[in-house]
Formats: structure tokens, sequence, C-alpha cells
């Protein structure tokens, strides 16, 4: 029999009418000779009444070997239920059946499908499919399908034209390690997975296209987090012509867009910017939360004079005040920021607390003097935990920046209704890597100097600034973008001061500076983690959850077990081999 309607969505409207219904047995309980099934399909989940004198003894049969996760088809009338249920959207009807058909058995599931559930991740992931059966995964991806749908719509009207780009590819650095693919046909050659489609939306630009858009899988090898995958998706879009004005106005559209039409939200625009030193400076953070405050203060100056070493001598001295809770930090507690602080790379965490009128804690002794300016200055009030880390600029800023967010989280000073979306902006063109003992680009290497900095591309590379732009939404980096350089001789000049030779760059990158000699226009965009964003809508932490099938912290998938050796044949013919392997 066709199926009349998703069980999910039948109602009082069908009293009287005579259903077909297909889904999954969720629960089945016996009561005084009927049988109650809970049926679930997508849509929700439909109680089912089997009563013995309204069935053949077959249909009985049937109904008594029901298991949970059967799959079945069911016809019956609608009727009004004795019992109504108010948290159920169908909790006011229930389906008499009359036939019943067996459709496919299950065995017992590995967790029950439900919502809220407490199975280890590995379990979830080994079997994905009945994860995702459990409703609150499912409106996840109804999110998600909302979300792209919305910024389809929304891209279109303004004409961007969505073109697909390569997959086998070359590497486009974005910071991370690429995936690689090996060539059967030109042997010891290898494409690269794109880490994003950078380099071929700049060429797209080239090509006159003007606007274009990409929803696009992107690949990178790096250690995973929350919200990274190593096979993740990027709203990608490139424009020419336009300043980072009209680029960004174009992103608070869409984002405004969706916040309507996937959570009924109004987002106030324009968003605000903050420059990315202020970001640093005061929420040690380039992707500061501004759900709540404990803004990071400097201290410097103020400890100059005093006798406490630690604090005198070091080259900045910062602190956050956690207002009103120095009653919920016990010297244990403080012992596991301290924790937190030295995997910052902080040397201590010196704290004092305010309590009647005084400060008091291991460091107070150390402060008499300056006492009374530091009790106005961070406007102390008793019962106040102050956390001090004196050090580099930028060790002090993380490591606050660090502890803010996570004592926010663990006070539960976070409003999670709101939606907090900012503009960092005023970057630098390059960031110091410790690892790797050299500049490297803050963005990636396409991106445009300001003009008043340009110069310093042959001077001092700290003093470079970038026309570039992220997007933040509390506390994560949702996306980047800026505008890109169309002249060879700046590109050029930009690979020398990432420290390419002539002959490097070119190698490398010989087909964009190539393209450049042929009227390049001016261009820039931006990519938004399109994961990230449903995961922030979807209140979870993790993206994961708004993934149909991700790998799990080693990167690897525990159902079908990728990454996997392969046969000796395949390694032959792509003339590879493996070393050594677990
Ligand atoms: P960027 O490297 O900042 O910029 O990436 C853009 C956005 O993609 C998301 N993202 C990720 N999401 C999940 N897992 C990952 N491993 C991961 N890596 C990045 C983030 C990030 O903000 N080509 C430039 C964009 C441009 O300049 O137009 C780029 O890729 O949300
Ligand atoms: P010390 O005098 O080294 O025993 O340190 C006294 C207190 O200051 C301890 O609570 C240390 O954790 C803390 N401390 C040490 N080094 C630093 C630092 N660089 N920044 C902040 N606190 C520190």
């Amino acid at each position: 029999m066709k199926r009349s309607i998703y069980a999910g969505r039948v109602r009082s409207e069908h009293i009287g009418s005579e259903l077909t219904l297909k889904g999954w047995v969720g629960r089945r309980r016996d009561l005084g000779g009927l049988i109650f099934i809970d049926l679930r399909d997508r849509e929700g989940i439909m109680q089912l009444v089997i009563n013995p004198e309204e069935v053949s003894a077959d249909v009985m049969t049937k109904a008594e070997s029901l298991r949970s996760e059967f799959v079945i088809e069911v016809t019956g009338l609608v009727a009004a239920r004795e019992q109504v249920n108010d948290k159920l959207p169908t909790g006011h009807v229930e389906l008499k059946v009359q036939d019943l058909t067996i459709l496919n058995t299950a065995k017992t599931t590995p967790f029950e499908i439900k919502d809220g559930l407490e199975a280890a991740d590995e379990t979830r992931l080994r079997y994905r499919y009945l994860d995702l059966r459990r409703p609150e995964m499912l409106e996840n991806f109804k999110l998600r399908a909302k979300v792209t749908h919305s910024i389809r719509n929304y891209l279109d009207e303004l004409e961007f034209i969505d073109v697909e780009t390569p997959m086998l590819t070359k590497s486009t650095p974005e910071g991370a390690r690429d995936y690689l693919v090996p060539s059967r046909i030109s042997q010891g050659h290898f494409y690269a997975l794109p880490q994003s489609p950078q380099i071929t939306k700049q060429l797209l630009m080239n090509a006159g296209f003007d606007r274009y858009y990409q929803i696009v899988k992107c690949f990178r090898d790096e250690d995973l987090r929350g919200d990274r995958q190593p096979e993740f998706t990027q709203v990608d879009l490139e424009t020419s012509f336009l300043d980072e004005k009209e680029i960004q106005d174009i992103v608070e559209g869409m984002i405004a867009k969706v916040m309507k039409e996937a959570k009924g939200l109004d987002v106030s625009l324009p968003f605000p910017r903050m420059a990315y030193d202020d970001a640093l400076n005061n929420y040690g953070s380039d992707k500061p939360d501004t759900r709540f405050d404990m803004l990071l203060q400097d201290l410097t100056d103020l400890v100059k004079e005093i006798e406490f070493k630690v604090f005198s001598e070091a080259p900045v001295v910062k602190a956050i005040v956690v207002k009103n809770l120095a009653d919920k930090y016990s010297r244990k507690d403080i012992d596991k920021l301290t924790e937190v602080a030295k995997q910052h790379g902080a040397k201590g965490l010196a704290w004092v607390k305010m309590t009647d009128g005084a400060l008091a804690g291991p460091v107070a002794k150390f402060l008499t003097n300056i006492e009374e300016d530091l009790t106005d200055g961070l406007q102390l009030e008793n019962n106040d935990l102050v956390l001090f880390v004196a050090d580099s600029l930028d060790v002090a800023n993380n490591t606050l920046g660090a502890l803010r967010v996570r004592i926010a989280k663990e006070q539960d000073l976070i409003d999670h209704s709101q939606f907090n979306f900012l503009w960092v902006v005023d970057w630098p063109m390059f960031e110091w890597s410790e690892e790797e003992g050299r500049y490297m680009s803050a963005h990636h290497p396409f991106t445009l100097p300001t003009e008043e900095t340009i110069y310093e591309l042959a001077g001092d590379l700290s003093k470079v600034r970038a026309v570039a732009y992220d997007i933040v939404l509390n506390g994560y980096e949702l996306g980047g973008g800026s505008l890109r350089i169309n002249q060879k001789d700046m590109q050029e000049r930009m690979f020398t001061a990432l420290g390419f030779s002539t002959e490097e760059a070119h190698e490398q990158f010989g087909f964009l500076l190539e393209a450049m000699d042929y009227g390049f226009p001016p261009h820039g965009g931006l990519a938004i983690g399109l994961d990230r964003l449903v995961m922030i809508l979807a209140g979870k932490d993790n993206i994961r959850e708004v993934i149909a099938f991700p790998k799990n912290n080693k990167a690897s998938d525990p159902m079908t077990q990728a990454p996997s050796s392969v046969a000796q044949k395949q390694l032959e013919e792509l003339a590879l081999t493996v070393e050594s392997h677990d």
C-alpha cells in the first residue's frame, strides 16, 4: 500500500480517516490485551493501537512479535486518544490498526534510539545510521538544509554564479597539511585535495565571472578539535570590483536572512567591528566571545615599582576579575586554572581574593603598596577573584583569554540565547610561528596588504597590515576573507617576504602569477565555515553533530574503518610502497 502521510504529521483533523503509515517500531507496550506501539518516522512519533477484537489472529501474532526498530507498514483508522499526550504533536490521536505488515526485522540496537542519549562517541559513529535515527540528530540536518537553502536563495538573488571547482587539484596553502591523492597515470605525482578553492575562485574573477559562490567541501590534515574536521564545508564566495565594506555588507545580509529563515531571529546590522589588536588586548582572543565581559586589564605600569619581581620584571602583567565568585574557587580549583595557564605557556598564575574589604591570598602581601590603586583600578568588591599573568604580551593575552572563556563556561555566565556576530578587522598580514621559526601568513599569501604598510613587505613584517576581516560568532571564528592581490609584482613580493625563492614561487604558483599578466581585476571575498554556523545555530559544541558521517578525533571513521590499508595491486598500480604501518 502507498503511504498516506508521515506518521509524525497525523493530527486531529485526520480523525475518522483510514491511513497507511510506514516506519520504525519505537516502543511496544502490552496493556490489558491491547498492544500499543510508538511508530516513528522522520517527522515524529505516532501511537498505534492493536486490539485483538478488531484484528485477525494473523495480525495479532505479527504484532506480538514486534521488537524495537522493526520496520512496519500499518493501515487503520485515526481515532481520538482517550489519554491525550500534550508532549507529542500527534498526542491527540492514535491509529486503530486493521492491517500490519512487517517489512523488516532488527536486532537489538547497541543503544536506544532516543534523544538525550549517553552512548560513547565511538559507538555512535560506529552505528552512525542508528545515531542519525534519533530525532534530535535529524533536526540538526533539517536545520542545516534550511541554512543552505537560505544561503543559495540569497546569493542566487544577488546573481552570484554557483561554480564547482576541482577536488583533484594542486595544494592551496591555508596553513594546514594537504591530503594527497596519488596518480596512477603520472606515477610518483600527486594531486592535493583543496584546503579551500582559494586560487580557483580568484581565477574565476580573472575569467570575468564577477560573482562566484560554492557550498564546497574542503580538506585539511590538521589536529582535530570540536570545531575542526578533516573534511568540512565552506560557503565560499568571491566578487570583483567591490571594496571590503561592500563584501561585508553582502555577508551580513546573508547571515541576517539565515537567522530569520532558519531561527526566526532578527539580527541587527551592521555587525560591530573590532580591531584585531583590541580583540587580543581586551578579550585575549582573535575570536572574542562578547556575550560576557571579564575583560583583560593591563597592570604593567601599576606593578612596575613593587618588590615582587615576578610582576615588576615581566614584560607585561595582565589580569582578569572574576566578579563575585571568589567563594566558588578553592585552592584546588585555582590549581586547576594554573594548569590551564601553564598549558598556554604561562609560567604561573597569581591570584588574590577580595575578602572583607582587603586583598587576600599568597601574593597579596606583595601588593600592599598598590592595594588601593589596584582595588580602585579594577573596581574590586568583596568576593571578587583576580587572576594575574606576568609574561610576554602574547602569552598573557592567550592565557587570560582562555581562562576567561573557561571560567564563563564553568560558572554559567553565558547567555545562550544570544548570537553575537562581529567583524574582527585590521589584521596583521603575518604571524610569527614559533614552530617554523619564521613569519607565516595570518590568512593566506593572496591577501592584499594595506596601502600604508605595503613598503614593510621588504622591512619589518610584523608591521604589515592586511585588508582582511574575520566574522566571529560567540567565540568561534565563523569565517574569514580579504581583498586579494591582483598585481603580479606585489604577489611576487609577497612570496619573497614569505621566504619563497623565485623558482619555488613559480614552481608552485606560476599559473597564478601568469594569470596576473592577463588583466586580473581587483577582487575579494570570504568563506564561512558552514558546519560551525549550523553547529552554533543548533546549540551544539561539536561540528560532528551537524555532519552526517564525520571522523573521530583520530581522523578515522569507526563505521567504514577509513582510512584503511589497500590491496598490494592498488599500490603497485600507483608505484607506491608502504614502508611500515600498524
Ligand atoms: P579559512 O581558512 O579562514 O579561509 O577558512 C574559512 C572558514 O572555514 C572554517 N574552517 C573549518 N571548519 C571545520 N573544520 C576545519 N578543519 C576548518 N578549517 C576552516 C572556519 C573558517 O573560518 N580561502 C579562505 C577564505 C577566503 O579568504 O575567502 C579560507 O579558507 O569557519
Ligand atoms: P613564586 O614566587 O614563583 O612561588 O610565585 C608566587 C605565585 O606567583 C604563585 O602562585 C605562582 O603560580 C605565581 N606566578 C609565578 N610566575 C608567574 C607569572 N609569570 N605570572 C603570574 N603568576 C606567576
